[in-house]
């Protein structure tokens, strides 16, 4: 197990690579199956989830499309409960399926605020991919059509996800000690 220290946080190994991109494989096929035919559009949420949206398309082997977008609801290690607008997506999405690949869900207000924003831009159908959800944090009812893994509610960093903008480059995701 490896420490590793951000700022004033220590953290430790929690979920290797390994295991994070067998899970990614297994959303991937299940992604595959239910949307062969549909040319896709996957929509990815920066900064957090570039890594697994990466991972995530190197699996697919389906006709798709990606694009970036951005917003921002996260200060340090507890959610402000504020969301920025979306910005950067300029396709038409009107009669398309969309998969919004997130990185994490937390309270979930970030992610019911997205659907609502995407679904006034008359998308076919909207789903979700995330890499991780605290179930126990989930304030709000969403409906996660692809969730990689389930997680307890303490701080994690790694595969993308940050501490203060640090720790994004890390392989394996980390949690955090003191
Ligand atoms: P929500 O609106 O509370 O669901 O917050 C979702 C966003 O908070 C994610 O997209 C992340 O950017 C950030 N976030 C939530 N939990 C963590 C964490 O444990 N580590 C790093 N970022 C997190």
């Amino acid at each position: 197990m490896k420490e590793i220290q951000i700022k004033d946080k220590r953290f430790r190994t929690f979920i290797p690579e390994a295991d994070i991109l067998r899970e990614v494989h297994r959303v991937a096929s299940e992604i595959s199956r239910d949307l062969e035919g549909e040319n896709p559009l996957f929509v990815s949420v920066l900064n957090g989830s570039f890594m697994f949206t990466a991972d995530l398309m190197k699996c697919l082997d389906i006709p798709c499309e990606v694009s970036f977008v951005k917003l921002a609801s996260y200060a340090g290690t507890s959610s402000t409960g504020k969301v920025k607008e979306l910005v950067g997506l300029n396709e038409d999405i009107s009669g398309r399926t969309v998969v919004i690949v997130e990185d994490i869900v937390d309270t979930g207000l970030t992610m019911k605020r997205l659907i609502e924003t995407l679904k006034g831009r008359g998308p076919k159908d909207i789903r979700v991919a995330t890499l991780l959800v605290k179930p126990d944090k989930l304030e709000v009812e969403l409906n996660l059509d692809y969730v990689a893994m389930k997680i307890p509610n303490d701080f994690i960093v790694g595969y993308g996800l940050d501490y203060d903008g640090l720790g994004r480059n890390y392989r394996d995701i980390y949690t955090v000690i003191d």
